[in-house]
Parts: structure tokens; C-alpha cells; sequence
């Protein structure tokens, strides 16, 4: 299967691998997998197989790890794989597209977290959940969350300081413009100026710039069975990462579903 190059996650998050920990230090990745794990215990998760697709840096596959899973990452970007391997030298991981993925063996649990399904256009969202579901054991389930039309309207509309150090900044570009409508795309760029450890005068600039795209509920359900998957429970996060019922587009930062892969 050939998928076409909409955009490129790859290079945004090349340019950004150096800096994603820095970027993200304030997401408390321990809390919020714990909040996940207790509902997939809820719907009977299986065993303790899980591949943690869109892994980044390995901030989710250490949590997944530490909750007492055997994890696999995979990625499509080389720069944010290069500072997972550093981080867990001892676990598995693969560069590849989550559209595309190989034949990594069968899991318990698939996990895509923190906005890896908003990297992928409209059109190739049912591509990619079959793509994952195919990674499913019998009765093995997909947890993934989405970013909700809250999370855009509110976070990706302004330009910020997210970072500001003696030897590092960090500027939050949102691109979106009111009104920003259900599956709508939105533009970030995020620039990141680090100063040269061998100058006190002399900085580097590099500039990663995103699209995203809002996936609405009614969207992702019916890819979600058109992948095969039975779409088991919708819940709305917040920051504090409580998983709540129901999911509410307006007010919850992000959307969370769980979806079983039947047996075959
Ligand atoms: C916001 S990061 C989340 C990383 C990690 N899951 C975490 O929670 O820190 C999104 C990740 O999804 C990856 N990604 C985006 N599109 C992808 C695709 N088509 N296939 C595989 N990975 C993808 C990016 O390279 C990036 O590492």
C-alpha cells in the first residue's frame, strides 16, 4: 500500500528531538499512563504485551514500562527514536510509519499517545488505525487520544515564552485563527534557540513547524470500525488527566479512546 506525503512529521519532529523533553517536562507521564492503565484493567486488558506506536523520546514507553508492561516502541522520526534508544538501551524500538507498519509480532495493548493520530490527515486516518489494529492480538485493545476543538481554540491560537533558561529558549507559534472548526488542520511552530556551550555570544536557531489536524468524534468512531475495531469507551481529559464521561469537545483538552480488536 502506497500512503501519500501530506505533510511531514518526520521533519518536524527531526528538527525538535533535542528539545520534546524540555518542551514537555510538566506532563506528569507517570499519572497520566496510570489514569490509562486503570481503564484498560477496567476492560480486561489481557496480558502485558504492549507496542507504543508514535513513541517519541520514550516518555510513554517508560511509563507504559514502569506500570509493568513489556513495551516496543516505534516511530517515524529518527532524531526523537535516537533519545528514546538513550533513554531505554534495553528496549525494542523501530523506525516506522504508523500508516505502514511492519509485521512488529501481536500485542496485548497498542498505544499511540499525546496527539500522534493528529499528525495524521482526515483521509488517512482509517489507513492508519488498520494499520495498528493488524499489531492487536485477539481482544487486544487500541488506547489513543486526540486533541479535542478546546485544545485548539485555546492552546494553538497564541505565540508564548515555553521555555526560557540561561542557555535555551523556546517560542510556541499557534497558528490557529477564530473560528477553528471541527476537522479543521492547524499550523504550529515552535522555535528553539540554544546558546553555543562554546561562545557566550553565539546561539542556534532551529524552527519545527506542525500541522495538525482535529479529528471529530463522529470522524475517528467510524474509522475506528472501519478498521475492524469495536470502539469500547470515549472519555475527555483534562490537565489533571482524570478520564471522564462524558467527552465534551468544548471543555476537555483531549479525547481518549479505547477500541477492542475481535478475535479473527
Ligand atoms: C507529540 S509526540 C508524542 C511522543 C510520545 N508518545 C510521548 O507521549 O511523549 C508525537 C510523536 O508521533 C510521531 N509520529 C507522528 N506521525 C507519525 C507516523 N505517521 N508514524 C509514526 N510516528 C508518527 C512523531 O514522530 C512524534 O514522535
Amino acid at each position: 500500500m502506497t500512503v501519500a506525503e501530506r505533510s511531514s512529521p518526520r521533519a518536524a519532529y527531526d528538527t525538535l528531538a533535542d528539545d520534546y523533553d524540555r518542551l514537555t517536562a510538566h506532563h506528569d507521564y507517570t499519572l497520566w499512563v496510570g489514569h490509562i492503565d486503570a481503564c484498560l484493567r477496567q476492560h480486561g486488558v489481557g496480558g502485558r504485551a504492549l507496542l507504543d506506536v508514535g513513541c517519541g523520546t520514550g516518555r510513554s514507553t517508560a511509563a507504559w514500562r514502569d506500570a509493568g508492561y513489556q513495551v516496543v516502541g516505534a516511530d517515524v522520526s529518527v532524531g526523537m527514536l535516537s533519545v528514546a534508544r538513550t533513554r531505554l538501551p534495553d528496549v525494542e524500538f523501530h523506525h516506522a510509519d504508523l500508516r505502514q507498519l511492519p509485521a512488529l509480532g501481536r500485542f496485548d495493548v497498542v498505544s499511540c499517545l499525546c496527539d500522534v493520530v493528529n499528525s495524521i490527515a482526515a483521509i488517512d486516518l482509517g489507513v492508519a488505525l488498520e494499520a495498528v489494529a493488524a499489531r492487536l492480538r485477539d481482544d487486544g485493545l487500541l488506547v489513543f487520544d486526540a486533541n479535542t476543538l478546546h485544545a485548539y481554540r485555546a492552546h494553538f491560537a497564541g505565540t508564548e515564552i515555553a521555555v526560557d533558561e540561561a542557555d535555551r529558549l523556546m517560542i510556541w507559534r499557534g497558528g490557529v485563527r477564530e473560528p477553528f472548526s471541527a476537522g479543521e488542520t492547524a499550523t504550529l511552530t515552535i522555535e528553539s534557540f540554544r546558546r553555543d556551550p562554546a561562545s557566550t555570544d553565539a546561539w542556534s536557531r532551529s524552527t519545527s513547524t506542525q500541522r495538525q489536524h482535529h479529528h471529530p468524534p463522529t470522524s475517528v468512531e467510524r474509522a475506528v470500525a472501519a478498521a475492524g475495531l469495536t470502539l469500547i469507551d470515549v472519555y475527555g481529559q483534562g490537565f489533571d488527566a482524570v478520564p471522564q464521561r462524558p467527552l465534551d469537545e468544548d471543555r476537555h483538552t483531549k479525547a481518549l479512546y479505547i477500541a477492542r480488536r475481535a478475535a479473527r
